[in-house]
C-alpha cells in the first residue's frame, strides 16, 4: 500500500556537532488521500520531491496574536478559522486548515487575572469547536465535542485565566472531526504567565521560544495525507517547517515544547547527549529543575526545557534528536538543528526552587478508569471502561469542591495511550506503584500510559460545574470512542 521512494544522497556541508547519518529525509508517498472537503484539488503543482533536505530552512517563530482591544479587564481577540495554503515543502503549496491563515496557529500571550475573550469565525466548510487545552473555563467555552461552530458562524469563547501560569494550547475538538481538523493545521499556542513565573530569572524575551512539534505524511503531490491511525507520518515539523535549523546565541534558552501530533510520542535528546534541564510541564513550572538527557513527550503534552548553548563553540551545531518510533531513524530520528552563531550576555539563571506546588487535600473519592482499544481489525473500537463515547451519557459524577483520586489503567498489551482530563490540572501520585518521573511531578493535564501501565492521579474540582470530557489524547483513539464525560455538580 505504501511505496517508499528511494532517498537521494546529497552531500551537505556541515560543521555540525553530532550531525548524524543521512542529511535527507525521504518522504513517504502513498496512494490514499481521503477527501478533505476544505481542501481544493491541488492542480498544476510540481510533484513533491522524493526527499526533504534537512536543516535547509530556518524555524519560524509562531506569530504572536495581538488583541483587537480591551473590554473591561479582558483582552479581546478575533480569529478566523479558514482554509489556506502553506509552503511546508519547498516550492509546494499545501492545503491546510488554519487559525488566521497560520500553519501552525498563532501564539496568544495571556496573564493570570486578565481574561481573554476570543471571537472565533468559522470560515471552513466543516464544523469546528475550539478547545483551550489545560484551561479551567466554563463548559460553554470549553469547545465540547458536540458544541460546535457551524460553517459560516461565529462563536465567542471566554477564558477567565484565573489559574496559575501554564503553557496551554488550543485545537479543534469537533466530534469525529478533531483528529483530521487538527492534523490539517488547527492548533495554536497560548502561554499563560503570572507574577510567580515572571519573577524568576529564567531566559526570557527572544531567549524564550515556543516550539510546536508534530509529524505529518505528504502524498506525492505534497498534500497532507490523512488516514486514521496512520503510522507512516514520517515527516517531522517544528513550527510548521520540516527539519529546520534554528540559530541561537551561545547562552541559555528556554524552549517551550509542545507535542501537537495526533498520536506520535517523541523522546527528545540532544545529539551529543548534553543536558536538558526540564523546568516545567503541562501545568507550568516544576517545584525544582530536573536535569536529564531526554524528554519524553506524548501527544498533547508540553515540556519547558532550558538548554545552555554556551557549552557549544560558536560555529558549531547540535541536532535535537527523537529516539522514539514509529518510523525509520533517518526520517523520524532528527527534529531540528540548533546552530550556535554568536555569543551573548546571559544574566539568566535557573533557580534551585521554581515554585511551591499547591498542596494536595485529603481525597474525598476514588475511581478507576480503564482505557482499551481493539488491537487489529480495520476499524478498531476504542473504549473507556468498555464503553464507546456517547455524548448523551455521563460517565462520572463528581461533587463540586471535592478532590478525587483516579486510577487510570491502559489495558492494552501493545497499544500506547495517554489520558487527558479537561478543566483541571492534576498531580500524578504514582506510576505503576512507583513515584512519578521527575518530569511529571508537577501539575499535569495529560499523562502517558505505556501498555499495561497504571497511573494514579489526583485532581481538585473546585472551579466550574458542568459537563466536561476526558479522553485519550491520541486524537485517533479519542475520535474512535476513547472519550467519556464527567459532570461536576
Ligand atoms: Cu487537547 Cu480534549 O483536548
Ligand atoms: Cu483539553
Ligand atoms: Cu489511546
Amino acid at each position: 500500500m505504501i511505496t517508499r521512494r528511494s532517498a537521494l544522497s546529497v552531500a551537505v556541508a556541515t560543521t555540525g556537532v553530532g550531525l548524524t547519518g543521512a542529511a535527507l529525509a525521504p518522504l513517504v508517498a502513498a496512494n490514499s488521500t481521503p477527501a478533505n472537503p476544505a481542501a481544493a484539488p491541488a492542480a498544476a503543482q510540481p510533484a513533491a520531491p522524493a526527499a526533504v533536505e534537512k536543516f535547509r530552512r530556518p524555524m519560524p517563530l509562531l506569530p504572536v496574536k495581538r488583541p483587537l482591544g480591551t473590554a473591561g479587564r479582558a483582552d479581546v481577540y478575533e480569529m478566523t478559522i479558514k482554509p489556506a495554503r502553506a509552503e511546508i515543502l519547498p516550492g509546494i503549496h499545501t492545503d491546510v486548515l488554519t487559525y488566521d491563515g497560520h500553519f501552525p496557529g498563532p501564539l496568544i500571550k495571556a496573564r493570570t487575572g486578565r481574561p481573554v475573550v476570543i471571537r472565533q469565525r468559522n470560515r471552513l466548510t466543516v464544523p469546528t469547536a475550539v478547545h483551550l487545552h489545560g484551561a479551567a473555563v466554563r463548559p460553554d467555552s470549553d469547545g465540547d465535542p458536540m458544541d460546535v461552530i457551524a460553517p459560516g458562524a461565529d462563536r465567542v469563547y471566554h477564558y477567565p485565566n484565573r489559574q496559575p501560569h501554564a503553557p496551554l494550547w488550543f485545537h479543534d475538538h469537533a466530534h469525529h472531526l478533531e483528529a483530521e481538523n487538527t492534523y490539517r493545521g488547527l492548533s495554536g499556542s497560548y502561554l499563560l504567565t503570572d507574577a510567580t513565573e515572571r519573577a524568576l530569572p529564567l531566559p526570557a524575551g527572544r531567549y524564550e521560544v515556543v516550539i510546536a512539534l508534530r509529524d505529518a505524511r505528504f502524498d506525492d503531490q505534497g498534500q497532507l495525507a490523512y488516514a486514521m491511525g496512520d503510522r507512516a507520518r514520517n515527516t517531522l515539523l517544528a513550527n510548521g517547517v520540516p527539519y529546520p535549523y534554528f540559530e541561537v546565541a551561545a547562552r541559555k534558552y528556554r524552549l517551550r515544547l509542545l507535542n501537537a501530533s495526533n498520536q506520535r510520542r517523541f523522546d527528545l535528546r540532544l545529539a551529543d547527549g548534553g543536558p536538558l534541564v526540564q523546568i516545567g510541564s503541562d501545568g507550568g513550572l516544576l517545584a525544582a529543575p530536573h536535569t536529564t538527557d531526554h524528554v519524553p513527550l506524548s501527544a498533547g503534552e508540553r515540556a519547558d526545557v532550558v538548554v545552555d548553548f554556551s557549552r557549544y563553540p560558536v560555529g558549531t551545531s547540535v541536532v535535537l534528536k527523537n529516539t522514539n518510533g514509529p518510523g525509520p531513524a533517518e526520517e523520524t530520528g532528527e527534529v531540528l538543528r540548533f546552530d550556535v552563531v554568536r555569543t551573548a550576555d546571559d544574566p539568566s539563571r535557573i533557580p534551585a526552587r521554581l515554585r511551591t506546588l499547591p498542596p494536595l487535600p485529603r481525597p474525598d473519592a476514588e475511581r478507576a478508569v480503564v482505557l482499551r482499544m481493539d488491537e487489529g481489525g480495520e476499524h478498531p473500537g476504542a473504549y473507556i471502561d468498555e464503553k464507546t463515547y456517547d455524548p448523551e451519557r455521563v460517565d462520572a459524577f463528581v461533587k463540586f469542591g471535592t478532590s478525587e483520586i483516579w486510577t487510570v489503567t491502559n489495558a492494552n498489551a501493545r497499544a500506547e495511550h495517554n489520558f487527558h482530563l479537561h478543566l483541571v490540572q492534576f498531580r500524578v501520585l504514582e506510576r505503576d506503584g512507583r513515584p512519578p518521573q521527575p518530569g511529571e511531578s508537577g501539575l499535569k493535564d495529560t499523562v502517558f500510559l505505556a501498555p499495561g501501565e497504571t497511573v494514579r492521579l489526583q485532581a481538585v474540582f473546585d472551579t466550574y460545574r458542568g459537563r466536561y470530557v476526558y479522553h485519550c489524547h491520541m486524537f485517533e483513539h479519542g475520535a474512535r470512542g476513547m472519550m467519556a464525560t464527567m459532570h461536576i455538580r
